[in-house]
């Protein structure tokens, strides 16, 4: 024991409290002085920061602090610089072609980011999030068209819809011609070996023989003398082995005997022009995209 000061621990020569229990002893071990400055420092920091931005909560608002600074401020800002930079984008896609789309290539890729992002919201749920399709529903990625797949045979099919509301919607027939009685079973299964036989499927070749007429009177208005189809009429080619309803016998008996009204929305009063053009980007550079044909010249005035 010290004399100086009579709380001295001994053995470490540490400061004790006084506190002693059958002869252990609570030394007094003092805070590590960087522990300290870290606390007031914080301390400091805090008071700061209060005074700096906003804090301490009024009666009907807040503490504004000197720095003014507000996150709902900033998001606000950021949201009006991407809808301004989003607006120029926007109105460059109106009424532009393809070629000046592709030209520059932020505008591309924007117009690509978009037309992806409204697929999955508006286009996904009928034609797959891949865009390859369902029964009736056509596949996007392949280089089959009913109507067309040039950027501007797309945007209007987007725009007008098929056999849909719009005025000017795309509309092409395809009779029940079982059901309303234009022609008997007969003729609808010799048909359907002709149709098979088309695409080079056919299992009975005579049955397909004694169609051949009557597909040359009935069908070959919309399908052409081919079978070739029309995309005027949006009548599928027959010949590609790729169906839109099925090429079994089973299937095309049921297209011929009950007739095929695929419909899709018009959407040119769901979304906004630019997203319109946005999608006809997307869609036509999914893979069976087609080069815009050539104006034809002879029905000019
Ligand atoms: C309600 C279901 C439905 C929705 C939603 C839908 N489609 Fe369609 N779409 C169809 C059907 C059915 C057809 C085929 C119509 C026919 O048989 O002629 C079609 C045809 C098309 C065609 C023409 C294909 C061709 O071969 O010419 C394009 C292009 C197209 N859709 C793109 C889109 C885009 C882009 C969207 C989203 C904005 C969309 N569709 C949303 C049902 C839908
Ligand atoms: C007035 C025009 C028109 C005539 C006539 C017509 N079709 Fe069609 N046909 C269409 C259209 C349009 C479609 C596509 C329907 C759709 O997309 O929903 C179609 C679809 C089909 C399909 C389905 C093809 C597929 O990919 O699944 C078959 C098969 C077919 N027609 C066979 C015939 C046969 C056989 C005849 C003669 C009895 C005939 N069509 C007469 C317009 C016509």
């Amino acid at each position: 024991m010290s004399d100086k000061n009579p709380y001295i621990d001994e053995l470490s020569g540490t400061e004790t409290t006084g506190h002693e229990w059958d002869g252990i002893e609570e030394l007094n071990t003092p805070m590590p002085r960087w522990w300290l400055w870290v606390f007031y420092t914080s301390i400091v920091v805090a008071l700061l920061y209060a005074i700096a931005m906003p804090s301490i909560p009024l009666l009907n608002s807040h503490f504004k602090g000197v720095l003014g600074h507000s996150d709902r401020a900033a998001v606000n800002q950021e949201m009006e610089e991407m809808q301004a930079r989003r607006a120029v984008f926007a109105t460059k896609l109106l009424d532009t072609d393809l070629e000046t789309i592709q030209a520059d290539p932020e505008l591309f890729r924007f117009a690509m980011a978009a037309g992806k992002s409204a697929f999955g919201d508006n286009c996904a749920t009928c034609h797959g999030s891949g865009a390859q399709g369902f029964k009736g529903y056509p596949n996007l990625n392949d280089d089959i068209w009913l109507w067309g797949g040039s950027f501007e045979d797309i945007l209007h099919t987007l725009k007008v819809g098929i056999r849909a509301t719009h005025e000017d919607t795309r509309i092409g027939l395809m009779q029940a011609y079982g059901r309303d009685g234009l022609l008997t079973a007969d003729q609808i299964s010799d048909l359907a070996h002709y149709v098979q036989n088309l695409s080079g499927n056919g299992i009975d070749a005579e049955a397909a023989l004694r169609a051949a007429p009557l597909f040359q009177e009935t069908c070959s208005t919309c399908h052409g003398t081919t079978g070739m189809g029309d995309r005027a009429q949006g009548a599928p080619n027959l010949t590609d082995a790729e169906w839109l309803y099925g090429g079994s016998y089973a299937d095309i008996t049921q297209t011929l005997y009950g007739g095929r009204q695929g419909v899709m929305p018009n959407w040119n009063e769901r979304l906004p022009s630019e997203t319109i053009s946005a999608l006809a980007v997307y869609v036509h550079s999914l893979g069976g995209g087609e080069d815009t044909p050539p104006i034809n010249t002879e029905n000019l005035p």
